[in-house]
């Protein structure tokens, strides 16, 4: 007999998974397909270990490229000489783990994949639920890790933003089509990162009086200002992270050139 859920006893007993009548499938089974996209399109350019640099900008699934291997130009290139795989490898496990166990994308992976459940007063199929609490799952509790190590990768993320106002020759002055994508992907990025519910916690965890506390207390107020966002960002900042990427492979590739408004 089911432990939990509908059928658990003590529930009222309904035959139907559920008396909603709207499409109420239609946002897991949104969620389902650009999540499986993303993963399909991530996939294949982090294990790809190619067209990730095309001066002045690097893809972010490459940056910062820490292996000898990357082509020559990426900053900082190397120290890892022993590494034969995709460099993308090494650094690319921080944004999954991130994503992965943030508490939106979560709620989304949930409903979306296991239908665990699918929507508000849709029964789930599962008899049993074991929560968070074993392997895979409970590594979603490294949340608040993943964190650290990606704020450090927006700084990187936003130093690329920042060397992408230099020509292709190193000098300053120059903005082009990717100058402006990469910026907003480090601006996309850094919203969904300080929007994050760990962020609230790190801000103004363990304070009991606020007034002794200002700057936490401004710093509090901020990020749950943009927390109220958060999965709007999340979305946001999927987008412009596939789209940043793929530009630079279309430039990398040699498909496109890139489009210039101003050279010094
Ligand atoms: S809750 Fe989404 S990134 Fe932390």
């Amino acid at each position: 007999m089911a432990t939990t859920g509908i059928h658990s006893p003590g529930r009222a007993k309904i035959d139907a998974d559920t008396l909603r009548t709207d499409r109420w499938w239609l946002q897991p089974l949104g969620v389902f397909l650009a999540l499986t996209a993303f993963v399909v399109y991530s996939a294949w350019r982090v294990f790809s270990g190619k067209y990730y640099y095309s001066a002045p900008y690097i893809s972010l699934f490459y940056s910062p490229c820490l292996s000898t291997t990357c082509v020559e130009g990426t900053e900082p290139g190397g120290p890892i000489s022993w590494w034969m795989l995709s460099p993308s490898l090494l650094i690319a496990w921080i944004p999954l783990t991130f994503r992965f166990s943030c508490y939106y994308y979560r709620k989304a992976y949930f409903r979306s994949f296991w239908l665990s459940p699918p929507a508000c007063a849709v029964a789930e199929p599962h008899s049993a639920y074991s929560g968070e609490r074993k392997l895979p799952l409970i590594l979603n509790n490294l949340h608040r890790y993943a964190l650290y190590l990606a704020l450090i990768l927006n700084v990187v993320l936003t130093l690329d933003a920042v060397l992408a106002f230099k020509t292709p020759g190193g000098k300053w002055g120059y903005l082009g089509l990717g100058t402006l994508i990469l910026t907003a992907n480090a601006v996309a990025l850094w919203l969904y990162t300080l929007s994050c519910h760990s962020c609230r916690n790190i801000t103004a965890g363990r304070i009991t009086h606020f007034s002794k506390h200002p700057l936490r207390y401004k710093a509090w107020t901020f990020v749950s200002k943009i927390n109220e966002h958060h999965m709007l960002y999340a979305w946001i900042s999927l987008c412009t992270v596939v789209l940043a990427d793929f530009y630079v492979y279309l430039l990398a590739s040699g498909r496109i050139s890139d489009l210039v408004f101003f050279s010094a």
